[in-house]
């Protein structure tokens, strides 16, 4: 019996132990590889402000090239058929066309896919609300929204640490040496990265008022001029630029732009920004788009109720609603079928084809 219980243990000691008994086990969780961070450098024209800084997160070439992959790739989402890109496109100023967009479950959220450009200069919150502080905290966000693309962080962790390539990327922009380090946070960051490199700043626009390259034709003057000026005699003018002034053409703040003709402040359909701040007075308030590109992103305004720009003036025109928290500058003002195609005709100049076209900002998995 003793002598059957030696032999026994033996054996099992024999089985779990192989002959190759002083060969340690592969780490198959450490990354290895150069990590040799380059600045990214955003060359801005003289005619933009300086950018706000990014704290714990500057911009490094790896960080950007692997920002840009992971907006790209549809690994994020939970069955693989859903990128940020799919809801934000370069062709239209990364938003997608549509008044609301799809999810992966093909419903519809209630608002409209934000265009992205130039949210580096953004301090003000993300999101037609601001319930995002910062774009890391942004991008937190569509991974797991049912509504978006549905997936779980663990999961999308699990996937990036077994993916052949992401590991080494991760290493590279940010030091890593275990791929269980490679976690949300840096996900974020590296999306943040390359979102804060689509600077449009390279329009028609720039290139006439400040490059002083070319000459407004006569309806782009006249449009300018309608789109700044608020008052010439007693004539009243649309005043556009309280809200979206030079250069960014956005102060990134809150306001009713005269949108709803409701009873009181409760009676938004969609609260806005009172929502976020608990504030009555902000019901109904969103944050002001960029008008850079914005002939390319319509339809128009957090839910895309406006199919075109003709339709955006046509309602500014009418002026607002007399709803209290309406903005002051919100006020009728005299529309001819010649003031809209000037306007028109100034707010294409906004386009930024080289913004449009940059091969930096495009789908790097078609080459
Ligand atoms: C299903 C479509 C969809 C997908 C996928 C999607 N977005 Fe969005 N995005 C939206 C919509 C809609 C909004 C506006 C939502 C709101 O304000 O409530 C938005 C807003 C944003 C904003 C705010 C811009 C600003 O000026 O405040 C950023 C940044 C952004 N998205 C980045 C991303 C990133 C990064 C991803 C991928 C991780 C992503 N989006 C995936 C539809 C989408
Ligand atoms: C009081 C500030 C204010 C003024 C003045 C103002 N806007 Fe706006 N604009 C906004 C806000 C806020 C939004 C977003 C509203 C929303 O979606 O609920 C907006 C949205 C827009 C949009 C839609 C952009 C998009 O991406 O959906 C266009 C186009 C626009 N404004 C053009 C103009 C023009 C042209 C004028 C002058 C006639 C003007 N705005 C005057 C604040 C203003």
């Amino acid at each position: 019996m003793r002598y059957t219980l030696f032999f026994l243990i033996g054996m099992s000691f024999l089985a779990c132990k192989p002959d190759k008994k002083d060969e340690p086990k592969p780490d198959t969780d450490l990354i290895t590889g150069t990590y040799a961070p380059e600045d990214y450098p955003l060359n801005l024209p003289k005619w933009m402000p300086p950018l706000p800084a990014s704290p714990g997160n500057s911009l490094t070439k790896a960080g950007v090239a692997l920002g840009r992959m992971l907006f790209y790739d549809p690994i994020l989402s939970r069955d693989s058929t859903q990128a940020c890109a799919t809801c934000h496109q370069q062709a239209k100023a990364f938003t997608d066309g549509l008044a609301t967009s799809p999810g992966i479950r093909g419903q519809n959220g209630t608002r409209s896919a934000m265009p992205l450009v130039n949210l580096a200069y953004n301090t003000r919150g993300f999101f037609w609300d601001g319930r995002s502080v910062a774009l890391e905290d942004q991008a937190l966000l569509p991974i797991e929204d049912h509504l978006e693309m549905d997936d779980t962080w663990e999961n999308v962790e699990r996937k990036l640490r077994r993916h052949k390539d992401y590991p080494q990327q991760f290493r590279q922009a940010f030091g890593i040496s275990r791929k269980t380090e490679l976690t949300r946070d840096l996900v974020v960051k590296a999306i943040s990265q390359f979102e804060r490199t689509l600077i449009s700043a390279y329009s028609r626009y720039d290139r006439v008022v400040w490059a002083k390259e070319d000459f407004p034709t006569d309806e782009e003057q006249r449009g300018l001029e309608l789109f700044f000026i608020e008052y010439a005699g007693n004539q009243a003018h649309p005043g556009c630029s309280h809200c979206h002034f030079n250069p960014l053409f956005t102060d990134n703040n809150y306001h009713n732009n005269g949108l709803d003709n409701v009873p009181n402040l409760n009676a938004f359909k969609d609260l806005g920004r009172g929502k976020i701040t608990g504030f009555m007075t902000d019901n109904g308030r969103f944050r002001t788009p960029s008008l850079r590109n914005v002939a390319l992103s319509a339809p128009y305004m957090h839910d895309g109720r406006f199919k075109n720009l003709e339709e955006v003036l046509e309602n500014y025109s009418r002026g607002g609603h007399g709803v209290a928290n309406e903005d002051a500058n919100i006020m009728a003002f005299p529309l001819t079928q010649q003031d809209k195609s000037d306007l028109i005709a100034f707010l294409k100049m906004l386009t930024d084809t080289s913004f449009v076209n940059n091969p930096a900002f495009s789908n790097p998995f078609k080459r």
